[in-house]
């Protein structure tokens, strides 16, 4: 079945705008617009609508997922460092009662232990991480699939 007009709303947090320049050995060289062009592609290709934000501030991100809680039916957000403590961010994504799927570029798991551990990750659908920026293209492969072609 098509995946017709799911509409998703993806979150880049902290620091993310800098993705391509920063720690290009761990985040990789291809800048956040790059990226967020390719998310744009497979968008159109799965019949997804989507809203895509970064912001370096909680309390947007925070403001974002409340405005869209009867828009979206889905939210895909790399939380940036805010994944490891932010109680704020997983208390509103939890509010909205949409399913919700982590991504982070990098493998957190292979890195500083402190990134291991997720405060998000106990209330999303799951996690895709250490893909780069193809993480939010399985992510949304993962949406259509749990929304639209499960029985
Ligand atoms: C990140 C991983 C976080 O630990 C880090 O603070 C980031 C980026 C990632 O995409 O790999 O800012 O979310």
């Amino acid at each position: 079945m098509a995946a017709e007009s799911i509409k998703v709303l993806i979150l880049h947090g902290p620091n993310l705008n800098l993705t391509g320049f920063r720690e290009p050995d761990v985040y990789g060289k291809k800048p956040l617009q790059e990226i967020d062009t390719e998310i744009e592609a497979a968008a159109q290709k799965l019949g997804m609508e989507i809203r895509i934000l970064q912001s370096n501030s909680e309390g947007v991100l925070i403001d974002t997922i409340q405005e869209h809680r009867r828009w979206a039916e889905a939210i895909i957000i790399n939380p940036g460092a805010l994944s490891h403590y932010s109680i704020a961010l997983r208390d509103a994504l939890v509010s909205v009662r949409l399913p919700v799927v982590e991504v982070h570029l990098s493998n957190v798991h292979a890195r500083e232990s402190f990134r291991r551990d997720s405060v998000i990750a106990p209330v999303t659908v799951g996690q895709v991480v250490g893909f780069g920026g193809y993480g939010y293209e399985l992510a949304m492969h993962a949406i259509v699939n749990m929304l639209r072609e499960v029985v």
